[in-house]
């Protein structure tokens, strides 16, 4: 019989690829997928340790994974417990001190090494937190299409790891190591694999992914707008998108690319987390707020339509009212398309937890709440902006009702539209008629897509031109 895998993810696109490749290490093992712990005989925690609150979830969900493989031996029944991600890479050992269920402690750079760890685990349990010297992703092995296929038309691509920037609040630089970009062949060798299997979309991942810079084919170091162009040029490929960025990095290369690569979608997610000054200098940012400032109006005249998102966090200590005005009026002007707002959460061992002023808690709630009133009514705002416009949509999955489709717009709205004889991975036409809270509703119009075959299309409606 076949054994089952569940991973849990927690945190961000970087755990949910390596959620991926976790499950593409373990498949030649004999294990398949699960999304239930129930059925599963191996369970993974995938953690996140960049707020107190994400850590904090999975003591509590090891706390009740404990009663459940209690249950099962008494029924006969093993379960085997792994705790991956960046609270194992903070925490290694303590976990095992401080919740008895878990048999294998495992940090991001040892993915690879999982059927050997968990081999080990039989035996007595494991802690690896190591940063090898070899690179885990020559060690990563390729999923099938049919595992490809699955996953969908949008997959992301990791091309960097890691941060050097060592901002007061983060914890990153700490648990994922310095920054690692990946040699452009092999970033190439994967994204061609993926489009192969019908991959339409790739996000470019990284901690820190504006601030790659890989060895290029020519020897010369590639930055990331280099590799986007490279990118645009995988056949099947229609769409790019990359996240998370730093202001720092944002060169002339990238804003360039955002104005003369069609495939580069007007979407650009870059953090400012406050828009003081000197909050920023205590965040070591290393930038003002003006400086971000033009830094938006420079990608705006590269590509007036793109959508702008941001992270924020209120209560940084030391945060005056006037600093949050300030993070306010930044807001206010620069209009965002959609953002992350957070309470500062000390983290142990990074430089502002032992920072002397830290802003009471109902401080920091009363801030939060007025800073995500500002961002929700801006998101409302620009989603409304799009209702009698035409837009392209990315096919992505069947709608929630009968008849439907679903898919994403150029700026990572999602939207629901009326028509079942497109195939997933098109790209088509759809005009918007609503809103709801988080998607887009809307009808197709416009020529059938030139991808669709008589046999892709199940009812067929015949020639729809506009
Ligand atoms: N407290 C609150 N928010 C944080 N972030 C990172 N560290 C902390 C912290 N200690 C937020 C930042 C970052 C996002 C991924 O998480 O806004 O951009
Ligand atoms: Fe953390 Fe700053 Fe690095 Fe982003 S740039 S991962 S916030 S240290």
């Amino acid at each position: 019989m076949k054994k089952k895998v569940y991973v849990k993810s927690y945190g961000c696109q970087m755990n949910a690829y390596d959620a991926e490749r976790m499950a593409d290490v373990l498949a030649p093992q004999g294990f398949v997928e699960t999304d239930s712990a129930e059925e599963a005989d191996l369970i993974v925690l995938n953690t996140c340790h960049i707020r107190e609150k994400a850590a904090e979830k999975v003591y509590s969900e090891l706390g009740r994974l404990r009663v459940m493989k209690d249950e099962r031996k008494a029924e006969g029944r093993d379960t085997t417990i792994v705790v991956a991600g960046c609270v194992a890479q903070a925490e290694g050992g303590e976990i095992l001190k401080r919740a008895s269920a878990v048999d294998l402690v495992v940090g991001p750079q040892s993915y690879h090494n999982l059927p050997a760890l968990l081999e080990k685990a039989r035996r007595a349990r494991v802690v690896d937190t190591e940063f090898p010297i070899e690179d885990k992703f020559d060690h990563l092995p390729a999923p099938s299409r049919d595992k490809i296929r699955s996953r969908g038309v949008s997959s992301f691509l990791t091309i960097q790891e890691g941060c050097d920037k060592f901002c007061t609040f983060c914890v990153v630089p700490y648990t994922r190591g310095a920054e690692i970009s990946r040699p452009v062949a092999k970033i190439m060798a994967e994204a061609e694999r993926l489009a192969a299997a019908g991959v339409r979309e790739f996000t470019v991942i990284g901690q820190n992914v504006n601030a790659y810079h890989g060895e290029g084919p020519d020897g010369r170091t590639w930055s990331l707008g280099r590799l986007l162009h490279r990118l645009a040029e995988v056949p099947g490929i229609a769409r790019l998108r990359y996240t998370t960025s730093h202001p720092r990095d944002m060169d002339d290369e990238l804003i360039d690319a955002h104005r003369n690569l069609p495939a580069l979608m007007p979407y650009l997610h870059l953090p400012v987390q406050s828009g003081s000054d000197s909050i920023l200098a205590a965040m070591n940012r290393k930038h003002t707020g003006d400086e971000y400032r033009r830094i938006i109006e420079r990608t705006r005249a590269a590509r007036p339509d793109i959508a702008l998102s941001s992270d924020f966090i209120v209560g940084f200590p030391g945060e005056t009212d006037a600093d949050f005005d300030a993070t306010m009026q930044l807001v206010r002007e620069i209009g965002f398309a959609s953002a992350y707002s957070f309470k500062y959460s000390p983290r142990p061992g990074t430089p502002a937890a032992q920072m002397a002023n830290q802003v009471p808690e109902d401080v920091k709630s009363a801030r939060l709440a007025a800073l995500q009133q500002a961002l929700e009514e801006d998101r409302q705002r620009f989603h409304r902006a799009t209702v009698g416009r035409t837009i392209d949509v990315l096919v992505e999955r069947k709608g929630r009702y009968a008849g439907q489709m679903a898919g994403k717009s150029p700026w990572l709205q999602g939207v629901q539209f009326d028509d079942e004889t497109v195939a997933i991975g098109d790209i088509v036409q759809v005009e918007i008629t609503g809103t709801g809270t988080n998607s887009l509703f809307g009808q197709r119009v416009g020529a059938d897509p030139a991808s669709l075959t008589a046999v892709q299309r199940p009812h067929s409606t015949g020639a729809n031109a506009a």
